[in-house]
Parts: structure tokens; sequence; C-alpha cells
């Protein structure tokens, strides 16, 4: 099963674009093979509307949430808020977000927390540049540790992680990584899972690729760069190309 999940981001303004869209994507669905999963993830003020036009084989998810069900947090969400108006994923950790201040320990709350609700996270992890000597590879680990870390073994298996090296990220992206680099990704992050739970359990989690996803180098990921599903941004706000 491949998962496909379209990350709306701020988009669209207007309540009647995001119905609109949602129902094209709706239809594209349902004519797609069987093994492919769709997903949109939208932002939360959508997520009411779209619960209603939203079904089987498509699937509603929120873009984050806040790290604690405290109320005083003008302006947030929480998990059961999003869960109540029918998402089913909801996104954690995204560079944007990490950017604003998010930090690992809230990812991994925020986590916890998705969970408690049965709402699957998506947890974003990637570097923020390369460098020649693979420094990078320690902080795509502690960004994983600090999620793996904080839940018992038995729930690893229902995260999802999605591989977004920030460099491929958006419309100031250096390029998109190529399979090679995503697979590399990809067998690493595994084996950080492997070494904290069992084998069986790294191999049953889903690693998505996201960084300037398109119809031209989607498929490549999931053939060469052995990911699971694909988290496409821009491309996702026009249906044909998602
Ligand atoms: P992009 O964004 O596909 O527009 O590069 C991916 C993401 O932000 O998840």
């Amino acid at each position: 099963m491949v998962l496909l999940v379209g990350n709306w981001k701020m988009a669209p303004e207007k309540a009647k674009d995001a119905l609109s869209l949602a129902k094209k994507v709706q239809v594209l669905a349902r004519t797609h093979k069987k093994n492919i999963k769709m997903v949109i993830c939208v932002p939360g003020v959508h997520l009411s509307a779209l619960s209603k036009v939203v079904k089987a084989p498509l699937s509603l998810g929120g873009q984050g949430i806040s790290p604690s069900n405290e109320i005083a947090q003008t302006g947030r969400e929480s998990a059961g808020m999003i869960a109540s108006y029918g998402a089913s994923y909801c996104i954690v950790g995204h560079s944007e977000s990490r950017a604003r201040g998010e930090s690992d320990t809230d990812v991994a709350h925020a986590t916890q927390l998705l969970l408690q609700k049965k709402v699957t996270p998506i947890v974003c992890i990637g570097e923020k540049e390369r460098d020649a000597h693979g420094w990078y590879l320690s902080s795509v680990k502690s960004q994983v540790e600090a999620v793996i870390g904080a839940l018992p073994k038995q729930l690893l298996k229902k995260l999802v992680f999605a591989y977004e090296p920030v460099w491929a990220i958006g419309k100031d992206a250096l390029r998109e990584a190529t399979a090679v680099e995503c697979r590399e990704m990809i067998i690493f992050i595994r084996k950080i899972i492997a070494d904290a739970s069992d084998e069986k359990v790294a191999k049953a989690v889903s690693i998505l690729y996201g960084g300037s996803v398109d119809e031209n180098n989607g498929a490549s990921f999931i053939d060469q760069g052995e990911a699971d599903g694909l988290l496409p941004g821009r491309l996702s706000l026009d249906p044909k190309r998602f």
C-alpha cells in the first residue's frame, strides 16, 4: 500500500475553494488503484466543512496540534479537536512548524496526544543542510529518537515518518532529493527504529518522502528510493497532478 499524503499548507484561502478542491480529490481517489491510500492534510479551519465531503477511500488529516491539552493556549488546536472534526491523520514536526519554534520534545508530546485520540501521526524529520562528513545524520537521528523514545514499543508501528530534507522543501528548494539519497535515509531511519525496538517494528513503520515531489520524480522515490509513500505540498493543490 502506497500512502499519498497531500499537505495543503496554508491554502486555500476561501472555504468554498477548499470544498471544491476536496471534492475533486475525492473523485480522483475513487478512480485510483486500490493499492494507493490518499490523505489530504488541510488547515484546521477547513476540517469541519471538509469532513462532510471527504469519505473513504480518501482520508482527512490536520497539519499540527498543540503538544499539551492545557486550555490556556489561545490560537491553538488540540488532538481531540481535530479528531472530533474527522481527521484520522495529522502532520507533526513539519520543518515550517519547527522553524516557528516547535521542538523535538513538542513533537514527541504531540505524537503521544494524537495516538491517544487514535489519529495517525505523520512525523516529519529531515536535516536543514548536508555536509560532506555526514554530520547531518545526527540531526535526523535525534529527531527520530525524541519521538520513539517517548513511546512504548507496542505503539511504534502506528507511526508514519516522513523524511523531508529541509533543503528540498518549497519554492526556494535547492532541488529534490535523489532516489539514492532517499533510500539511504530510509534505511538509516529504519536502523534507528530497529535499534530502539526490533527489526519487525522497524519494517512495520511507514516512511514517506517529501520535498519537491512531482509527477516526474514521485515514482522513483517509491521504486528506487524504497519510500512507502509521498508527502507532496505545492503539488497537492492541483488535484490532477496530485
Ligand atoms: P513541497 O512541500 O512539495 O511543496 O516541496 C512538501 C512539504 O512541505 O511537505
